[in-house]
């Protein structure tokens, strides 16, 4: 390989790091065979072994590089979605409430939605019915031999029981309820675990402010490379098992 190529080429493994570590070490390789190359050359055997196979196994991958670099084809299906169908779907709140929208509802309100759309399988008391889920109950039992997860029990941010709701249940017609029902309901929920009174008011102001019993049962994750969920940010810890 002439002096001049060897150059060009390892400017160009410099600037193919940049966009491909892969293609860069294709190259680098390239330029160590165009080393050896110049001692093998005389000695024929060692030409084929060393520059022609490895040549154009080198060849046929950076041919194939460009498809292998190109993005997920294009299959032509779907389109790009409005802001109002992302608006839509970005229905995400946060422990401190952010995220929460307008709107608000009470227990009171919130009793008949629970009787017609939940208690079927969360129970009239949010025992858990049928083997449905107890979402009531169960506060203190975390440390005894039968502790009982509830969202009353466990769960450390009641703003999590609207994002829940709101996303989720009830489980076989999520979304269909409002704002507003979906702020009663959070309501009944917190009433069934004795967090709320019949008659208060649960908003986007008031339902961050209520303070859960196992609030400070959750341990920070002590891995470095993981930050602590900073304000604002989804903590996903209590809707998961
Ligand atoms: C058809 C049965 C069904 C109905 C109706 C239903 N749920 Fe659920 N619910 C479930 C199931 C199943 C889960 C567990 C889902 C999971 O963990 O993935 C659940 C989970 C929950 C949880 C979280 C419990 C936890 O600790 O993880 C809450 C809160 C909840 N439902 C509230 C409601 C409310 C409020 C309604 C009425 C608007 C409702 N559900 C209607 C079946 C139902």
């Amino acid at each position: 390989m002439p002096k001049a190529r060897a150059e060009l080429l390892t400017f160009q493994i410099f600037a193919c790091r940049i966009v491909s570590p892969r293609l860069a070490g294709a190259l680098q390789w390239l330029l160590q065979l165009s080393k050896l190359q110049r001692r093998a050359l005389a000695r024929p055997a060692v030409k084929l072994s060393l520059v022609v196979l490895p040549s154009v196994f080198i060849g046929i991958h950076l041919w194939l590089a460009p498809a292998l670099l190109a993005q997920s084809p294009k299959f032509g299906l779907g389109r790009i979605p409005t802001p109002d169908e992302i608006k839509a779907q970005d229905i995400s709140v946060a422990p401190d409430g952010t995220g929460l929208p307008p709107g608000s509802g009470t227990a009171a309100l919130g009793r008949e939605i629970y009787t017609n759309r939940c208690a079927r399988c969360h129970g009239d008391k949010g025992e858990g019915k049928d083997g449905g889920v107890p979402i009531a109950g169960g506060i203190g039992t975390l440390k005894s031999p039968k502790p009982l997860r509830t969202v009353g029990s466990y769960w450390p941010h009641a703003t999590t029981i609207f994002d829940y709701i709101n996303r989720a249940m009830p489980f076989n017609n999520p979304g269909m309820l409002s704002h507003d029902q979906v702020y009663s309901v959070t309501a009944y929920v917190l009433y069934l675990n004795g967090l709320a009174a019949e008659t208060d008011t649960i908003d986007a102001r008031t339902l961050p402010k209520i303070k859960m019993p196992n609030r400070d049962g959750f341990v920070k994750d002590p891995r470095p490379d993981v930050a602590t969920p900073k304000k604002g940010n989804i903590d996903h810890a209590p809707t998961h098992h």
